[in-house]
């Protein structure tokens, strides 16, 4: 991949919660159009490297760097820069609504923080936005199939608020998505839903880095693969060579099946 291309990038990354070591000496590279699946047990550190690129959690060292400039500071930040997440445990305003979560994430990257952003939606202000906005929050609705815009998010399946986290990140028009697991509780066909999302933005030129434990829908959406173990990254390359690889039998020796392997 040429130098211009690459979105972001980190290296040396450590990061320590109390005496565990979740992140020890993490090296990644995210390019424009690219998909990086992040694969691994439980306990690996995909969530801290997902937490410490978003500025979810702090590193304990390491840089960022998101299109040359270096990434640093609070989550809020960082969305206004171009980067977009989604949670393990979706992590939604459940008194809201569907379309009233979209826009938290439209607004997002522009507001000085989403807590503000969800306030000013109790205080009736929240419908000064653009009108642009209201266009853009109903085509990523249609786009997902989250119909009845209307409804409250607690009504929401678990399926449906991942769903509904995806639209979010997605309203921000990121440069990059993180995205953690979005497919844990989801039928077929909110699965192939997020799965299509995951294409567009990619086609869009952006970039995606998708964490999973099914190792083999990671591989078939994924242009590259780095699995991460006990805080280190084990292997990075192509996710056919990752899935054949002497580091991927080690890091899941005694599970009868790779690809369920949690
Ligand atoms: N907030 C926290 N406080 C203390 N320890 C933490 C915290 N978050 C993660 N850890 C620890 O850091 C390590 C990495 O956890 P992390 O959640 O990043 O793993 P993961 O690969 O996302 O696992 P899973 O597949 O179960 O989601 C684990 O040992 C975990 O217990
Ligand atoms: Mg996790």
């Amino acid at each position: 991949m040429p130098p211009e291309a690459l979105l972001l990038q980190g290296q040396g990354i450590e990061k320590r919660y109390g005496g565990v070591v979740a992140l020890s000496q993490v090296q990644i590279r995210l390019y424009r159009g690219e998909i990086l699946g992040l694969v691994g047990p439980n306990g690996a550190g995909k969530t801290t490297l997902v937490d410490v690129i978003s500025g979810t959690q702090r590193a304990n060292a390491g840089s960022l760097e998101l299109l040359g400039n270096r990434l640093h500071g609070p989550a809020s930040r960082r969305s206004r820069l171009g980067l977009a997440r989604t949670f393990q445990y979706p992590q939604l305003a459940l008194d809201l609504t569907v379309e009233q979560n979209l826009m938290v994430g439209r607004v997002a990257g522009r507001h000085r923080s989403a807590f503000g952003m969800i306030t000013s939606a109790f205080l009736g202000a929240f419908w000064r936005a653009d009108p642009e906005d209201g266009r853009v929050v109903r085509a990523i609705a249609d786009e997902l199939g989250l119909d009845h815009l209307e409804r409250m998010t607690r009504d929401l399946t678990l399926g449906e608020q991942r769903l509904l986290e995806v639209g979010r990140a997605l309203a921000q028009e990121p440069l990059v998505m993180l995205l953690d697991e979005p497919f844990a509780g989801s039928d077929a066909s909110g699965v192939a839903g997020i799965a299509d999302v995951i294409r567009t933005v990619q086609e869009r030129g952006h970039g995606i880095i998708l964490v999973d434990h099914n190792v083999d829908l990671v591989s078939s959406l994924a242009d590259r693969m780095m699995l991460i173990d006990r805080g280190t990254v084990a292997f990075d390359g192509d996710p056919s060579d990752c899935i054949a690889s002497p580091e991927m039998r080690q890091v899941y020796f005694g599970s009868e099946d790779i690809h369920r392997a949690t």
